[in-house]
């Protein structure tokens, strides 16, 4: 089975490559797989790579639309295996009764979640700052002023895995925890997570971090109009995907002092430079360019999931999900359009996709 990665990394190869034996051991009736490697990302120009392939395995800035759909199916390619939880880039719609999609639901929730924390106390506590002073010897505190997280509210967006993750971590820290999330989750509820309406979060939330996904109800939920809801000095964590925050409203709430601070690993024009070296470059994008030189922003590239453990379940769980689609047709990580995009789907619907 012949398996072609696009946008793949230095250590997306080296964590495929070290999992497969050890995996491989597990699975001793597993089809023989073999590899190919693209830095490339998926496109209509790049999608003659993919020819003699099954499967191809793809991560969050790989956009396949309508028309890429049907180029692949053609080309005998029959399962897009998502090697991220997030499935926003994938037409999940026009892929039904054409092409499978798999994802990884979850592969370590605690990477993210321990990211936005680490992000929220390097801008708070000036950690980047003092970092590049010292290694000039110069150890002056002027300006490094932080503030105590302890007794502080923090307001958590999407309270799934890894906002479940964050809420611990910010317990620990003596935080208030307010939460929004369509589904509630009962078992936080019954912890004393308080949920509450999103203008309730905005307007008491000292720190505000986003964990729900990108969707039409979701995109530019940070915008002029709930911004001018939150607390004036709000520190914002996006650690899921950029296009919830209308960017340009984020850089004028920063000019205007109404927001203190904006902690980002996700950026909504993110696929145009994240994960490449323009170092000696000039950047085009003037928002990002305008976000960065901000001295109350910092910036990591799509970052957060960025751990050993985390990229070895990615591999672990891509090869599952290839297996059970070569042996039983259909995996449980499957996305489904017709119950509404869920990996949960009875098999029946999947069925009718072939
Ligand atoms: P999850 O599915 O466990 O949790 C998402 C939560 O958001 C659920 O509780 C859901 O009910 C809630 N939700 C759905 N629609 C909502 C809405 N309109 N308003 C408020 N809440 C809503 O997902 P998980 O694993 O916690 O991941 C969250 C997000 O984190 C993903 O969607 C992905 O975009 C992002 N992510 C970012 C990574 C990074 O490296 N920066 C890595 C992995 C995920």
């Amino acid at each position: 089975m012949k398996i072609v990665f696009f946008d793949a990394k230095d250590y997306d190869q080296a964590s495929f490559e070290s999992t497969l034996p050890r995996w491989r051991e597990a699975h001793p009736d597993a089809p023989e797989m073999s590899f190919l490697f693209y830095d490339t990302r998926l496109s209509l120009s790049t999608a003659e790579l993919a020819r003699g392939a099954q499967v191809v395995c793809v991560f969050v800035n790989d956009l396949i639309d309508r028309e890429l759909v049907g180029v692949l199916e053609g080309m005998g390619v029959r399962l897009i295996a998502l090697r991220c939880a997030g499935y926003n880039n994938v037409d999940i719609e026009a892929c039904y009764g054409h092409l499978h999609v798999v994802r990884v639901p979850a592969y370590s929730p605690y990477a993210v979640a321990e990211h936005a924390m680490a992000l929220l106390m390097t801008s708070i506590r000036r950690i980047h700052k003092a970092y590049i002073r010292t290694r000039d010897f110069n150890f002056s505190l002027s300006g490094l002023t932080g503030f105590d997280f302890h007794g502080k509210t923090v307001g958590v967006v999407g309270t799934g895995k890894i906002g479940a993750c964050f809420i611990n971590i910010c317990r620990g820290f003596g935080m208030h925890i307010l939460a929004f999330d369509k589904f509630p989750n009962p078992q936080l509820a019954a912890e004393g997570v308080e949920y509450v309406s999103l203008e309730t979060l905005w307007a008491r939330s000292d720190i505000i971090s986003f964990h729900c996904p990108l969707t039409d109800e979701t995109h530019h939920l940070v915008n002029a109009a709930s911004i001018a809801q939150m607390k004036k000095g709000v520190v914002l964590i996006n650690t899921s995907r950029g296009a919830l925050i209308d960017s340009e409203d984020l850089l004028e709430g920063i000019k205007s002092r109404q927001i203190g601070a904006a902690c980002l690993d996700v950026y909504e024009e993110e696929s145009n430079v994240f994960f490449h070296d323009f170092s000696g470059h000039i950047v085009a994008d003037d928002t990002l360019a305008r976000l960065i030189s901000m001295p109350n922003v910092i910036v990591t590239s799509h970052q957060a999931f960025l751990t050993q453990e985390a990229l070895a379940n990615i591999a672990e769980t891509t090869l599952d999900n290839i297996l059970s689609f070569h042996t039983l047709g259909y995996s449980p990580n499957e996305l489904c359009y017709k119950c509404g995009k869920l990996e949960t789907c009875p098999r029946s619907h999947q069925e009718k996709c072939f």
